[in-house]
Order: C-alpha cells, then structure tokens, then sequence
C-alpha cells in the first residue's frame, strides 16, 4: 500500500511532466523504430520498418507493447518477469520519462519505465548508427524494493512484426560443420534458437539469424532484419507467432537455469541485441552489419590483420626448440608476418604431451623448449618474423599442478563424478582469485616476453556437471557471472595491452559473437579446414561478421583438393598457414609465396570492402564472392567450382557495386605457377554496367571440379 501510493504519486508526476506528445522516433539513414505512449502510459512499438522521408509518425497509434511483462493480461512469452520481494509476480511498466543523446554518427535513445505500484524501474536502450544503418538495444533493470527481487526473464529486447508470412534463416553445427544455413516458414507457436553451453557457447548454435518478412529473402531482394547478441555465454531467440499471425521476436541471455536475485539498488543489464533491417535482401543487410562490426563492433576493426604460420596441424603436440625454429623458416620462406606457436609448449609435472595433461600449469616445458618462449621470440625475430602464442586460460586437466593446488577453483558438482570433456574441466572464473590468475597468464606472458605479438585464446569444452565453488547457494547467476567474468578478466587484459592481436578460438566456432569480439580481432570458425567445406562454413559466418574477423588457414585438409584451391578459399577470408612448409613441392612453394604476396596486395578490399554473394554453394555446385572498396576502384573476385558434374550448366555471373560508368579490367589472378589464364575475357576492359548487366562467364570450357579462380577488377 505505501509503494502504491508513493508510486501512483511518482507516476503522476512524472508523466505529467514528460508524457510525449509525439512519438519517440529511432532512427538510422534508412530505418526507423517508433513507439508511441498509450491512453495506458504504457510503450508500444508502433512501426519499425524503411524511414519515411517525411517525418509523419505523429499520427501512428497503437502497436504491441514494446518490453512486455509477466503476471499480468500478456498471455505470451514476456521479455520480462520479475517476482517481488513480498512473493507478487506481476510487473506493469508505464512511461515515466526519455532522452535521447546524439553523439555524432551515434544516437543513444533512453525511455524509462516504472511499475505504479512497486519500485521498479527499466530503461530501454537504444543505440542508433546512423551511416551503418544498425540498431542496438538492452535493458536495465532496476529496483528499490525492502529486499532482493528475482527475475526469471530479462530479454534485451522485443521486437515485434505482422506480415503474411515469417521465414527464419539459422545457422546450426557442431564441431567441423559449423555456421549450416537452414531455412523454415515460422508456424504458429514458440521456435527457439538457443545455447546452454556455458562455455563455448556457439557450439551447436550461431548466435546470429535472419527474420524475412513475408517472403524468404534473396541476397538482393526482401524485407527482413539480421540480428545477432553481443553475448558470450548461453543465449536465446524466442520467435513466437499468435494466434493473430504476430511475430514477436524475444532476444536475450538464455534464462535457462538462471533465475537472477537483484538486490535493492543493484543494476542488471542485459548485452545489446544487434539488429539491422533491409529491404534489399540479406546483402545490404549483411554489408551495414560488416561496417558496423569495423567501426564499432570489434577491436581494431578498421586495422591491419597479420597473416600467420601456426604448427598446430603440421606438428600437433610433437615438437620441440630445434623443430619449431626450423618452422620458422616456414614461415619466412611463405613470407607471412608471424609464426603461431599453438597447444603443447607447457607443463613440467605434467608435460603438455597430449590434450590428457598439462592444461593449467603455463610454464615452458623444460624438455621441449628449455630456453623459454623468450629464445623462440628472439629467434623469430632474427627471421624477421613475429612469435605469437596458444594459450587456453579458463581451463584445468585433473593431470596438472593447478588441479592439486587449488581444487576450489574448478566448477564441478562437490558429490559427484566429475565429468570430463578433451580430459578437461572448466575453473571457477566467478572467482576473483581465479580472475587473477587467468589475468595474470596473459600478462605475465606478456611481460615476460614483451615480443609477443599474438594470442590465441582457446576454449575447447562446454560446461556440463557445473557447481560452483565460490557462488555456493547462488548456483543460478553462474552461467550469467561466468560470462561478466571472462569479460572483467579481458577489461584489464584490454586496460594494458589495448591492441594486441588475439584470436577468439573455441575448438573452432564455439565462440563467435560480438560480445567477445569488442576485446579479440578474430576468431577461428572451425577445425574443419577442407577447402570446400571451409566454403560453405565462411560462407554461414561471411553474413554476420567481416571478412578480416574470419581465419582461414591452409591446412593439409581436404581430399582430392589442389593447394590453389584451399588458398583461394582462405583468401577470401583472413589469411594463414597451419601446414608443414619443407613438404611443399618447389611450385607448390613459389606458389605460396606468391599468393602471400597478392593477398597482401588485395587485402584492404577483402579486409575492409563492401561483399557481395554472387552465387550461393547453398543454390548452385559453386560459389562467387565479390569484394568491392569504397570508392568502387578495385574490387576482387572468387570463383569457386564445387563438385560440379556435368550436368551443371553455369550462366553468367553479373556483378554487384561497381560504378556503372567506370571502366574495369578483368584480370585473373594467383595463377598457379605453369598455368595461364583461360578466360577469354581475361584482361579485357569493361565498364561496370557491363559487368553488373550483362555479366561475365566465370566458367568457360569444361568445368573441372574443386577449382577456382581469383579475378582483380580494377577501373583505369
Ligand atoms: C582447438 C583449436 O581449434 C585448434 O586450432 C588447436 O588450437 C587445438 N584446440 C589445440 O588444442
């Protein structure tokens, strides 16, 4: 009774004083989200959709309830649910006040929300990047209740459609099949694409989705939004259509198994929800979601990536000084930047000599290396090559020193056997003290070895079996503390070392999320390094994230495949080696070199270039990918033919974003060494309408399966 009428007193006057007479409109170059107040106070999402070039939303009404609650009419899934601390689990929000704040490009929108009765407060967030054409939105959750309130639900978001028809794009896998696109028609009822991992996270699901509206969407054509979270832990997708054919889409961590106790005064926030819309396919989608990813998004985004030589699949645990000096050459022949000293170079009790032992115990293995990381730096700097190094922080094996000294730090149920995965477990990151330690893995490498260049942080196990020793009765926030932990842990590997390459690996792509990616400039999509799975695999992540975040290494893999192939393939991408240099044929060699060298020389378009997916492996037995820079002078294509067969009659290929006026020449490129150019098109001038129109036959004569070609096009 007394909150109600100190509340009903608050509201009263808050909303006298603020209650918008026109709508609070959010907007970006080409879209816009509007809410208006109701008669209730209560916000609904009124329109989001292409902006108007007039700003006629004043005149908008109604809508869906922009963050609805729990406990009271909603009979559907809410994006929030909160318990009281006297037991009532019921929320209204109403409008209390809001401010929006332009800061350049960036205009952050706040709109506040209370419930009447209870003193509750939620601000909606969101962010608008006007030039990429994104919108980011979270929440926070407040409360000045006598005692800790629980929430069982807590999206960032809801957004809400209604179309004829939804068509859902997602990307599945697990390990070695990352990033599969499927494709369905939304039905009535509730779809979830969600992880409970933990750690890992994305091992069986991509964050990432597309809506289209209704019809399915093609690269160049539709209606749709691409949204993804910034979370680096278990997250959820809720689609849910009513009985009225409404969508409502409900992004957010995963609460499952995580009720959160929030205590007066505390602030929960959720990770931002990154969404982009389109009415031009998923390319433009695609292309504001790879700007906004270099501007904002990830580290160094807009900076220059290192091509590598790493020994993990040359060598894998067998390896020693002499051996990896040797490599060293390698990498100095191939003319790559840096040599990646991957698994296996630590532990003394319990030598690193597999995936059973070691993990934990970060010192060099005195048999394997017994002058240090530091000769290695040194000796790689004698080569004129950088050192980078493996390190996988967050893990233990219950063969190491680490697992005897401190068997508080390890998240395992105290009465019951313990479950391995790769032999490992997970430590308790919810532990300052094992925040510490982790931090002081990096930083002691680092000081130690002021040379190194690079990391690369591992992941390779989800949790399961999972108790954690410090939380004790509050085992529900782990999976939520685990990931603010990682992200404390990386604050300060960020507040000291601001641009040191790091590489997100997680056994591959466990962890691909934008979360993560504001403290790593890459991650590693996936073991599987075959050069035509690699094509569908960088294909699924190449919609979400830009081509400098992706590895691609050259690897051994891939049956049947010519070295040009697998190059071509991982030159689309960010570029590396994972393979054993002194087996290379001399061609094979002068190859390398040289595809090192043109890769250089075209990765500022690969790198920081607008893509555009010419032709789908989903559609057709062969994929095209063009690359075009901002100015629209150079732009470089990749042609890749599958496992073509005969019956596969490929027309021509017209290409996208050049400038219809300019003039181009087609010229082939990375040509192995021997072989010429067979297109007769090669080193013709073309002007770009020509291309984009009438287009260019990518494969004349007979089509030889798993072979490609790189093309420059640049205008004169
Ligand atoms: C999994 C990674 O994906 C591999 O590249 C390699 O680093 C191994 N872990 C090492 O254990």
């Amino acid at each position: 009774m007394k909150y109600t009428l100190l509340w009903l007193f608050n509201l009263l006057v808050i909303t006298a004083l603020s209650q918008p007479t026109s709508p609070i409109v959010i907007q970006t170059k080409n879209t816009s989200l509007v809410f208006t107040i109701g008669k209730n106070h209560r916000v609904y999402q009124s329109y989001l959709g292409a902006r108007l070039a007039n700003t006629e939303y004043s005149t908008l009404t109604g809508g869906q309830e922009a963050y609805l609650t729990a406990g009271m009419e909603n009979l559907f899934e809410p994006a929030i649910r909160l318990v009281h601390a006297d037991g009532n689990p019921s929320l209204e929000l109403t409008y209390a006040s809001h401010t929006a704040n332009q800061q350049g490009n960036v205009t952050t929108t706040r709109i506040i929300l209370k419930d009447s009765v209870y003193p509750v407060e939620v601000v909606l967030q969101y962010t608008a990047y006007f030039n990429e054409d994104v919108i980011t939105a979270s929440a926070t959750i407040q409360h000045h209740e006598k005692k800790p309130v629980r929430l069982t639900h807590y999206a960032s978001t809801m957004l809400h459609f209604n179309a004829d028809n939804y068509w859902l794009t997602q990307f599945h896998g697990e390990w070695a099949r990352e990033a599969q696109m499927v494709d369905e028609q939304l039905t009535n009822g509730v779809k979830n694409i969600e992880s409970k991992l933990g750690a890992r996270a994305d091992f069986y699901q991509t964050p990432t989705f597309f809506l289209s509206l209704n019809n399915p969407s093609t690269e160049t054509s539709g209606e749709l939004i691409a949204g993804t979270l910034g979370w680096t832990g278990n997250f959820q997708f809720t689609f849910e259509v009513d009985q009225r054919n409404q969508l409502r889409v409900r992004p957010g961590i995963n609460p499952y198994a995580s009720d959160y106790t929030l205590k007066p005064g505390e602030l929960f926030t959720t990770p931002d929800f990154i969404f982009t819309y389109s009415n031009q396919g998923k390319g433009q989608a695609s292309r504001n979601l790879h700007r906004w990813a270099r501007n904002y998004g990830v580290l160094d985004g807009n900076g220059p990536r290192l091509t590598l030589l790493n020994n993990w699949e040359a060598t894998y645990f067998n390896f020693n000084e002499d051996k990896l000096v040797e490599l060293f050459d390698g990498a100095k022949q191939l003319g790559v930047d840096m040599f990646l000293l991957d698994d296996g170079w630590f532990g003394n009790a319990f030598p690193r000599n597999d995936d059973k032992a070691g993990l934990g115990d970060w010192q060099e293995n005195k048999t394997k290396l017994p002058h240090g990381i530091g000769h290695l730096v040194s000796e790689a700097d004698k080569k004129g090559i950088k050192f980078g190094i493996w390190l996988e922080p967050e893990m233990v094996n219950p063969k190491s020193e680490l697992y005897q000294k401190h068997p508080d730090w390890i998240l395992r149920l105290p009465n019951r056997a313990e479950n391995l995965s790769r032999n490992q477990l997970v430590l308790d990151l919810t532990n300052p003290a094992v925040q510490n330690f982790v931090f002081g893995i990096v930083d002691s490498m680092l000081t130690k070895n002021p040379g190194v260049a690079y990391i690369k942080w591992d992941c390779n196990r989800p949790m399961s079996n999972t108790y954690s020793p410090y939380l004790k009765e509050n085992q529900s926030h782990l999976f939520i503390e685990y990931t603010r932990s990682f992200y404390k842990v990386l604050d300060r590997i960020r507040a000291k070392y601001p641009h040191l390459p790091i590489m997100l690996c997680s056994g591959g792509g466990g962890r691909t999320d934008y979360g993560a990616l504001k403290y790593f400039t890459e991650f590693w999509p996936s073991d599987n390094t075959d050069g035509l799975e690699r094509v569908f695999i960088q294909w699924g992540y190449s919609y979400f994230f830009p081509a400098n975040t992706i590895a691609a290494h050259i690897t051994s893999m891939g049956k049947g495949q010519s070295l040009k192939f697998r190059t071509d393939v991982a030159m689309s991408a960010k570029l590396g080696y994972d393979i054993r240099v002194n087996e290379m044929t001399p061609q094979e060699l002068q190859f390398s070199q040289e595809a090192v060298k043109n890769y250089k020389q075209l990765s500022d378009v690969i790198w920081y270039g607008d893509l555009y997916r010419l032709i789908s492996p989903y559609e057709e037995n062969r994929s095209v990918l063009l690359y075009v820079n901002d100015q629209k002078s150079k732009a470089v294509l990749f042609n890749y033919n599958l496992t073509t067969r005969r019956k596969d009659l490929f027309t021509k290929v017209q290409l996208q974003g050049l400038d219809p006026k300019k003039n181009y020449r087609f010229r082939e490129t990375n040509l192995f060494p021997g072989t010429k150019a067979t297109n007769p098109d090669n080193d013709k001038v073309f002007t770009g309408e020509y291309l984009m129109t009438i287009g260019l036959n990518l494969t004349p004569g007979k089509v030889v399966p798993l072979t490609s070609n790189i093309f420059e096009i640049t205008a004169e």
